[in-house]
């Protein structure tokens, strides 16, 4: 955690969170235009600029790409921040006079009209790179981009030619603050003559959101049911209601499970934020301790533990392995079936194979663990390192490809308990 001051007062945040996230979680309005949350920061309007200042020196940084350091003070509408803000209102304006969207943004910044004027007032594209991000981020069709440069930059499929990459999802129209992108009912409706011949594939179906549908209403989404429904249920296009929703889901890393909402700790547990309680368990790889384990000792509820004493041990054939704990803090609850039967944690230990409720002594302290894409990257070389091992280990594992779909490799040798632990463990 940093600590840094947002207009006077000073706030607590994890160490590189972008700024705009802070300041929209003490309610602090910055404008914005090229952000969203689902998409990666593109801070190319500067709408959101602010000032912040360091040792003495200052200098303006776009809120929504800028990460939070210890130290830093911001300015979120000193004169300077407005000043600017109006500028570049102004010039958007003078780009895309006619654009409904940025004549109320100019009124709610306080400019009138703009002293300055475009050669040839374009379409209404600002260039904020929204659809863009959408197309490749959400969409995963990679149908539009920038083209040409300078003054002549615009967003266009490659080439200009008629994208085949495109699925006519709606979403760069959707999400285009301007309402410069607008669907061509008729070639969308070709698509029910494709080559396949499979016709009337539904939007849901061609953003692989669905395994299969058929649109019966021409393509003309807006005399659909379930797009109506999820309109009405989520409020938005389809790809931001699901996708969000879908990179959330577990994976399998070289054959191992992985959670992206999960924190994870390099000893190998697992913590889930629950309330006021982090529910605390083995991740998969270190799942495979248990096994073969006849026994599983948990701490019982009331222990205190600190972070990085004993936790749980584990033992198999005479030899014991230890899992220390992630956090400090007091055992609320523990969870009985795995102390009757530790092979649980290794049939399903991301739900019912957790070990014990902790009631945190610092709830903040978890964003010291592993989350996100560096959790992601341990992960991934901590997977691929024993997955070595495991085939080493294998009596016959198939000679060549992926090894990952192999379960049997999950079958630790008689003697590979101990150094499996020392693996994973690093004793
Ligand atoms: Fe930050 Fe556009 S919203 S640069």
């Amino acid at each position: 955690m940093v600590t840094l001051t947002i207009n006077g007062k000073k706030v607590k945040a994890k160490e590189n969170t972008p700024l705009l996230e802070i300041t929209r979680k003490m309610s602090i309005p910055i404008p914005t235009l090229c952000y969203h949350p689902d998409l990666s920061p593109h801070g190319s309007c500067r709408l959101c600029t602010v000032e912040i200042s360091r040792n003495g020196k200052t200098r303006m940084v776009t809120a929504c790409n800028y990460p939070a350091q210890d130290g830093i003070k911001v300015e979120t509408h000193s004169k300077r921040v407005l000043h600017t803000r109006r500028v570049l209102v102004e010039l958007l304006l003078a780009r895309c006079p006619n654009a409904p969207f940025l004549r109320n943004l100019a009124k709610e910044v306080g400019v009138k009209t703009s002293p300055f004027s475009a050669k040839t007032p374009e379409n209404d594209c600002i260039l904020c790179g929204l659809c863009v991000r959408t197309c490749n981020e959400l969409v995963g069709a990679n149908a539009i981009g920038f083209s040409m440069r300078g003054t002549r930059k615009k967003i266009s499929t490659p080439f200009e030619i008629v994208s085949e990459r495109c699925v006519a999802c709606g979403a760069c129209e959707y999400i285009c603050p301007t309402e410069a992108i607008k669907m061509e009912m008729d070639r969308v409706r070709k698509m029910r003559t494709s080559e396949t011949g499979t016709l009337r594939t539904c939007r849901y179906m061609r953003m692989g959101l669905v395994d299969f549908m058929i649109c019966s209403n021409g393509f003309e989404c807006w005399r659909c049911e379930v797009d109506q429904m999820m309109e009405d249920r989520f409020g938005t296009h389809p790809i931001f209601a699901l996708k969000p929703a879908k990179q959330k889901e577990s994976f399998l890393m070289n054959g191992f499970t992985f959670h992206p909402e999960l924190y994870y700790s390099e000893g190998h547990t697992w913590c889930k934020p629950m309330g006021e309680s982090i529910k605390v368990g083995l991740d998969e790889m270190a799942s495979l301790l248990t096994l073969k384990a006849e026994t599983l000792n948990l701490p019982p509820v009331g222990t205190p533990l600190k972070k990085n004493e004993v936790l749980a041990e584990i033992s198999s054939s005479g030899k014991k392995a230890k899992i220390f704990s992630p956090l400090s803090g007091i055992v609320s609850a523990i969870n009985h079936e795995v102390v009757e039967n530790p092979a649980l944690v290794w049939r399903d230990p991301y739900r019912r194979g957790w070990l014990i409720l902790l009631k945190p002594d610092h709830p903040e302290e978890i964003s010291k663990l592993l989350s996100g894409a560096k959790a992601k990257e341990w992960y991934s070389k901590q997977t691929l390192n024993l997955l070595n091992h495991l085939v080493k280990w294998a009596s016959n594992p198939s000679p060549k490809g992926d090894h990952s779909e192999n379960s049997s490799l999950r079958e630790i040798p008689r003697g590979k308990w101990e150094k499996l632990e020392r693996i994973l463990l690093k004793h």
